[in-house]
């Protein structure tokens, strides 16, 4: 596959032709035209309709607040921090999983070109986390190293990052193995379920939880828009996942499907030892049992989507989150601005 990625030929491609994975010479990667997977291509143009910078958005009241000692508890303020913290470092993560072994791996054009704009965005997410910590004055260095000093934190990152390993050092010619496409699926299970999936969310609620009170309206903002992202990542994610068992449904065997099931319940067990971490009293309606209930509420989603077995059956506990999710029902939930990128920066002639 991409060792020769292209060769002299008369006969054309047409969309038949196409494979999700290991295309060979027979249709190289450079071929967008014709679209097979058009479910690529749309959430390329979604991502781009929800184009935003985090500079964009304004820091100035999450300062003032922050800095006012009687506007947070100290238990508010270690959720802050704990839940920057795992960020700061989280993205950029999934942005070198991403370009180092996923891109790598998937030689389907249409899926390369929602690849090449998931990546700009998870630069941007990087970029907020950054743009937050510099606004708040937080301090770098706890920020940035949390995730090898915190266990909870390490636990998570360890988790997801734990197959990416052996596909960065995967020949991607190991793809046309039954064992060397599951090893790559775990993979896209690691990054596109679990930690963009599971991982994100015990954060995600527990920062939200604060703009419903209209504190730190700033990164509640930042926080939306990434939320807005992340699920279609995820979607994205599980469809490439699903179309790669469809056209190799060889490796969907019994014990495959279990373990993809247990990665996906140990993520649970670690996303809820995080919120102890994170809220070991409980703060603003939140406590560790809400925030576990919640996760099993998304993994049994995501299990259910890759055509598992549920597992909890547990109510959402949170129902607003749903609605912070879908962005395109215009509701003012902080406030603030919900801006709809759909043009980016107009230009004036
Ligand atoms: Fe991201
Ligand atoms: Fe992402």
């Amino acid at each position: 596959m991409s060792d020769s990625c292209f060769h002299m030929s008369k006969e054309r491609v047409t969309a038949a032709n196409k494979r999700i994975l290991n295309n060979d010479r027979a249709v190289d990667c450079n071929q967008l035209v014709p679209i097979k997977y058009k479910w690529a291509w749309n959430f390329y143009l979604d991502g781009c309709a929800n184009h935003w910078m985090p500079t964009e958005v304004s820091m100035q009241r999450d300062i003032e607040q922050w800095k006012d000692p009687n506007k947070f508890t100290d238990a508010e303020r270690h959720v802050v921090r704990r839940v920057l913290g795992f960020f700061a470092t989280a993205e950029t993560l999934v942005g070198n999983n991403l370009v180092l072994a996923v891109y790598r791996c998937v030689d389907n054009p249409e899926c390369r070109q929602y690849l090449l704009r998931q990546a700009f965005e998870e630069a941007i997410h990087v970029h907020a986390f950054q743009y937050i910590v510099q606004s708040l004055s937080l301090d770098e260095g706890e920020m940035f190293n949390m995730y090898r000093e915190v266990e909870a934190i390490y636990d998570k990152d360890n988790h997801a990052m734990s197959c990416t390993q052996s596909v960065l050092e995967m020949d991607p010619k190991s793809l046309k193995t039954k064992e060397g496409l599951q090893t790559f699926v775990k993979n896209l299970v690691g990054l596109y379920v679990i930690t963009e999936g599971i991982f994100f969310y015990g954060g995600f609620v527990a920062i939200l939880s604060f703009g419903r009170q209209n504190r730190i309206p700033g990164i509640c903002e930042q926080i939306q828009y990434i939320l807005r992202d992340e699920s279609i990542h995820m979607n994205f994610g599980i469809e490439l996942i699903n179309a790669i068992k469809e056209e190799n449904p060889e490796i969907w065997t019994t014990e495959f499907q279990k373990e993809i099931r247990d990665y996906i319940l140990g993520a649970v067990v670690l996303e809820t030892r995080y919120a102890e971490e994170c809220l070991p009293n409980g703060i603003l309606g939140l406590n560790t049992a809400l925030i576990q209930q919640y996760i099993q509420y998304l993994a049994d989603r995501r299990l259910e989507r890759l055509h598992l077995n549920k597992q909890f059956d547990s109510e959402n506990p949170f129902p607003w989150m749903s609605e912070v999710v879908d962005l395109k029902k215009e509701k003012n939930f902080f406030e603030t601005r919900v801006t709809e990128y759909q043009t980016g920066g107009a230009l004036e002639w």
